[in-house]
């Protein structure tokens, strides 16, 4: 009688372990289902904030490559910017996140880089683009902020310019000359671009991109977001140290810059849909 008890009892608690396992498999197959599905959320401020470099299953890039640019900030682009199909190029795509998101999104997609690091990006120097006039739907730009990154032994590296002086920003200009020549009318760029504190020295890059690209380019103004910066070195207990001692600021954000290029017939004929804009201000 006790024996036929026990057998109960222990059927009762396999029964019991085998539902509990059921369950955490479920559940673990519903959470891998939801990071492989994950996307960024859609950035409705000038302010973007995302703790990791990657989203979804599959890697966006490198994030051992230094320098490797967020995936959200592509995607966000992408939603604002481009329709399925559109052409999207990166001059200076280094490890390929843009290719990445571009392909997962369901855009084409051009990298271009002086030294690649993934193997669908295609070695060229960005001051020449080898794509025709008006060509492509939008372009993202991820360049070096100074000399402070080793990319490469490329002569060619931008990166090995400092940008304390003015030959950083005059080559600088001649790819975003590039940049202006492949888009399409009425396409924009979005440029992300941090500034450099050095040797007691700051030097405002990205505001002096952004005045470049209005000034000597042409392009028009869209507008300009900040996007946090994670996970850099400097974010350690010694150099927050030091920024206090010696009264100086850790970079705390990247400029992530909108521009576009002028097209009057768009801006004239964009009038579909009628929004009533004194209700926003
Ligand atoms: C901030 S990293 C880009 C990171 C890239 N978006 C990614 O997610 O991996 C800057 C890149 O500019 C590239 N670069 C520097 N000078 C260049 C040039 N003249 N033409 C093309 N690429 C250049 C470097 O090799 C480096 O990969």
């Amino acid at each position: 009688m006790q024996n036929t008890i026990a057998v109960k009892q222990n059927t009762k608690i396999g029964e019991i372990k085998s539902q509990k396992l059921n369950e955490s498999s479920n559940e673990r197959e519903i959470k891998k289902k939801k990071i492989e599905e994950e996307k960024p959320p859609f950035e409705t401020t000038t302010l973007w904030d995302f703790s990791r470099q990657s989203y979804g299953k599959k890697p966006k890039g490198n994030n051992k490559f230094q320098g490797v640019t967020p995936a959200f900030i592509i995607w966000n682009m992408l939603q604002r910017y481009t329709r399925p199909d559109d052409l999207v190029v990166d001059p200076m795509c280094g490890s390929g996140t843009t290719i990445d998101v571009c392909e997962e999104e369901g855009r084409k997609v051009i990298g271009y880089d002086i030294n690649p690091q993934h193997p669908k990006v295609v070695k060229n120097d960005s001051r020449k683009i080898p794509l025709k006039d008006n060509s492509v739907d939008m372009v993202f730009i991820d360049s070096p902020y100074g000399d402070n990154v080793n990319y490469s032994n490329e002569l060619a590296d931008i990166g090995k310019i400092s940008a304390e002086g003015p030959k950083f920003f005059e080559e600088l200009e001649k790819v975003a000359g590039e940049i202006y020549r492949i888009l399409k009318p009425g396409k924009v760029i979005g440029w992300l671009i941090g500034d450099q504190w050095v040797k007691k020295k700051f030097t405002p890059v990205g505001l002096k991109i952004y005045q470049m690209l209005i000034d000597n380019i042409k392009f028009e103004p869209v507008d300009l977001i900040c996007v946090t910066r994670k996970n850099q070195s400097s974010n350690t207990r010694i150099w927050h140290y030091r920024a206090q001692k010696f009264n100086f600021f850790l970079r705390g954000f990247k400029y992530l810059i909108l521009a576009k290029k002028p097209d009057s017939k768009v801006e004239n004929s964009n009038s579909t849909t009628k929004v009533k804009w004194q209700r926003y201000k």
